[in-house]
């Protein structure tokens, strides 16, 4: 990675942006291990393994990610996307993990308890590592509303259930409120992105971040079920009109989590389906397969135009 590497907040500031953690514990342990990676600070060196990287990408499925690496590297031309790239968490069924150059790909499962999980070990990895200005996008699918099925949404707030941007976390039986805010500069950057590669709809709006699949995103086809279509319309319609526009069930946590530890972050969530007009997804696997790959695309275009800027600075 070339020297003076900048791409903070702040384009002026090109002092170099840590990975915060805020655990006085961590100082007192002799050895850290991230047991859902199968990584630790003794059996591993991390600075070695993971200290140029630059980018980390996160997405539910392991296989996609994996898909990602092998796209990414034949993008920034270090490697062929028909390598195999071996699997840095093996020994763990819990998530994996793949690393190209500058960027790492990870999965994070399904729904905020595993991401976030994934995300505590994530931060203490790259801190660790001693890895500096690091941007984490989350690519992943979601639920549109009012947007044709394939468009990608970059998230402008994450927002809960009652479409207010927090998220709530209870520590010893407390609730702690945490901002879901996410760096605007970074959605405009991708934005951008999307509008240069013209290939599929792009649009910027809100996150609806929610517990579930059926019921919390107001599906009629879950095993239970206690409203009508009318009251399912009415909920996605008052959605909208708070600037929702897609509907997905990690990017929550991923905000809040990202933001305490000082990290730029983005989502990138292509939507499946329109959910005001049916909640089962019924397109065939090869469109979306095609889908699943858009936000890969799209952030793919923009580490290549980090990098670029990055080269020529
Ligand atoms: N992921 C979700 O959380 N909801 C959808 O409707 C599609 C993908």
């Amino acid at each position: 990675m070339a020297p003076g590497f900048n791409d903070g907040e702040n384009g002026a500031d090109s002092s170099p942006k840590s990975v915060h953690v805020n655990n006085p514990h961590l100082d007192s342990m002799k050895e850290d291990i991230l047991y859902h990676f199968n990584l630790g600070t003794s059996s591993h060196n991390l600075p070695q393994m993971f200290g140029d990287v630059k980018f980390v990408c996160v997405g539910g499925s392991p296989w996609r990610m994996k898909a990602f690496i092998q796209y990414i590297a034949g993008e920034l031309k270090l490697g062929d996307p028909k390598d195999e790239f071996p699997n840095i968490c093996a020994g763990t069924d819990r998530y994996s993990m793949y690393k190209v150059g500058p960027v790492l790909s990870v999965s994070h499962g399904m729904g905020i308890p595993s991401i976030a999980i994934m995300l505590h070990e994530l931060i203490k990895l790259l801190h660790h590592a001693n890895c500096t200005n690091v941007t984490i996008i989350r690519i992943g699918t979601s639920g549109g509303i009012g947007l044709d099925p394939g468009t990608v949404v970059i998230t402008k707030q994450s927002v809960d259930p009652h479409f207010l941007p927090k998220f709530e976390q209870v520590i010893l039986g407390r609730t702690v409120v945490r901002s879901t805010d996410l760096s605007e500069e970074l959605a405009e950057e991708l934005l951008q992105c999307g509008k240069e590669l013209g290939k599929f709809g792009t649009a910027i709006g809100n996150t609806m971040c929610t517990l579930d699949f059926y019921e919390g995103q107001a599906r009629l086809d879950g095993a239970f079920c206690s409203y009508t279509e009318k009251d399912k319309q009415n909920y996605l319609a008052e959605a909208y009109a708070a600037g929702v526009r897609n509907i997905e069930m990690e990017s929550s946590v991923f905000a809040a989590m990202c933001k305490l530890s000082g990290v730029q972050a983005a989502v990138v969530c292509v939507t499946l389906l329109d959910r005001l007009k049916g909640d089962q997804l019924t397109s065939s696997h090869d469109i979306l397969s095609n889908f699943q790959q858009r936000p890969q695309i799209l952030v793919g275009h923009f580490i290549k135009k980090r990098l670029n800027a990055s080269q020529k600075s």
